[in-house]
């Protein structure tokens, strides 16, 4: 595994919306080995671990500009890269902002890559219907799996707040289709 990327638990931060997953379970899945542990799902709990990959930060949106469930569009780390922000009006886990409420996903599917502009749910916070498969991502979850064919959460880019600007620093995940998160030329 490289120097720049660690795992950390989906629960990381102490959200009390984290997945919850009992210390036998997480115990008898650490046993599988640390490759596969990056990659781990627990059926209807989404991705238990997942990669962090920290990347140079760039600037996504301003906190003024953001208004509930009004998502933005921005692309990290690079233009081929697709993502959604969104101030989703309740915590999330790995929120920024106030309300702890500011988060930004891939608008790619991680099941195959359909694009998921336009399939943010306000009523839910989530992503989806997927239109190839159905899948549905919790967005107050760290974007896990909530139904569908899907096994990995939607990849969350990592945000930090400075002033009034917010900055893309990393991404949870893998995004769909690359062998890494490095940002493409
Ligand atoms: S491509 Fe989205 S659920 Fe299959």
């Amino acid at each position: 595994m490289d120097d720049s990327t660690k795992l950390i638990a989906s629960d990381e931060g102490g959200s009390n919306r984290a997945c919850q997953v009992s210390r036998r379970r997480f115990l008898q899945a650490a046993t599988v080995g640390g490759a596969s542990m990056a990659m781990l799902t627990i059926p209807g709990c989404g991705s238990m671990m997942a990669r962090t990959t920290p990347l140079p930060r760039q600037r996504v949106g301003s906190l003024s500009e953001l208004v509930d469930d009004k998502p933005i569009n921005i692309r990290f780390p690079d233009r081929k890269s697709r993502c959604v922000l969104v101030k989703l009006g309740v915590p999330a886990g790995g929120g920024v902002g106030p309300g702890e409420d500011i988060v930004a996903f891939s608008t790619a599917c991680p099941h195959m890559g359909t694009p998921l502009l336009g399939a943010y749910n306000a009523k839910h916070k989530g992503m989806g219907p997927c239109r190839s498969h159905l899948t549905r991502f919790d967005l107050t979850r760290y974007g896990i799996v909530v139904s569908g064919h899907a096994t990995e959460s939607l990849p969350q880019i990592l945000l930090e707040i400075e002033g009034d600007d917010i900055y893309a620093t990393g991404i949870r995940g893998l995004l769909y289709g690359r062998s890494s998160n490095v940002a493409l030329s």
